[in-house]
């Protein structure tokens, strides 16, 4: 087992999605020990030692290892990366049979290391397998976040700042819900500098229909990309990045993670999409973002269909 020095993220399954999320988190400096593990040993090697060697550009040096699960031991952030991949035409609910096998076994062998710090949960259908690794961990919802809707979200933020030619950073908008079809555009929250975009929307002649498109190319955004090159990658491995720094460095920042809602937004025992904060101890408070009729509707419709997939984990 590698002893840590600092700040240590273990990554389990460094397909594409978990290779990105190290990169990520290796260029923009964020920890100082890096485990992969997958099963694929001799790929995972061939990733660490090409990672390595961009160590000498790196904002901060890190040591990167292959290893085990008991090097989650003393890990800060497991993030788990492995599964099946959603493909060309399948949504990311019918994961949910394969995939639930595996996180079965990956929770279990992550515990048995005597693992006592937070599960980052990025394999789809990631808000069912959050709770799966929240229920198959017994650690305290706070511990087990899932990247949730970042991406949609930071996908509704690139969308909007075309829309009115700003930085997406400018934009203060959230995707809520099932990271999936369900998927919700808090268009009642949206602002720029304080302007509601919703009523700016609604003031234009063709407003309301602009709003459909913009949150049907982020609902479908996942979809054209991996019509395109295959699979999904960097996005996902940036928002799990930003997630990560949020814990590591203690940020209190509110991001849009799948977390348990306990009576939040009228749901229980769901774990969903949300504004959460997010700091060292993890998802620590939702905060209940002012929704209108419709959105709240769609909420609980999309809450609904979680639930039911996730009577999978509790059968
Ligand atoms: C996507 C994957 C992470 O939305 O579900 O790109």
């Amino acid at each position: 087992m590698t002893k840590k020095v600092g700040n240590k993220v273990v990554v389990i399954g460094t397909g594409a999605v978990g290779i990105s999320y190290a990169y990520s988190m290796l260029n923009q400096g964020h920890c100082d020990d890096m485990v992969l593990i997958d099963l694929n040993r001799k790929r995972a090697e061939g990733e660490a030692r090409d990672l390595r060697h961009g160590m000498p550009y790196a904002p901060t040096p890190a040591n990167i290892f292959v290893g085990g699960y008991a090097d989650c031991a003393d890990a800060d952030i497991v993030c788990i990366c492995a599964g099946v991949p959603q493909r060309n035409g399948e949504t990311r609910l019918d994961l949910i049979d394969n995939n639930l096998k595996v996180f079965h076994t990956i929770v279990s062998e992550v515990m048995a290391s005597g693992f006592n710090g937070i599960f980052l949960v990025a394999t789809n259908p990631v808000d069912v397998l959050s709770y799966a690794t929240w229920k198959f961990s017994g650690l305290p919802k706070e511990r087990v976040i899932g990247s949730g809707t970042i991406l949609d979200s930071a996908r509704f933020r690139v969308c909007l700042g075309n829309e009115f030619n700003v930085a997406p950073v400018s934009v203060d908008a959230h995707m809520i819900g099932e990271h999936g079809d369900s998927v919700i555009a808090a268009w009642s929250a949206a602002h720029i500098a304080g302007m509601p975009l919703k009523q700016v929307f609604e003031q234009e002649a063709n407003g309301r229909a602009r709003m459909e498109k913009i949150h049907q190319n982020v609902r479908n955004a996942a979809y054209d990309i991996i019509e395109a090159k295959g699979s999904t990658s960097f996005g996902i491995g940036m928002g799990l990045s930003r997630i990560s720094n949020a814990i590591l460095h203690n940020q209190g920042v509110v991001l849009t993670v799948s977390t348990l809602l306990q009576g939040e937004l009228g749901q229980d025992n769901v774990y969903i999409g949300v504004p959460a904060v997010i700091n060292r101890q993890g998802a620590v408070r939702v905060f209940e973002i002012p929704l209108d009729e419709n959105e709240a509707a769609k909420f609980n419709q999309s809450a609904q269909l979680l639930k039911s997939h996730q009577q999978k984990v509790d059968d």
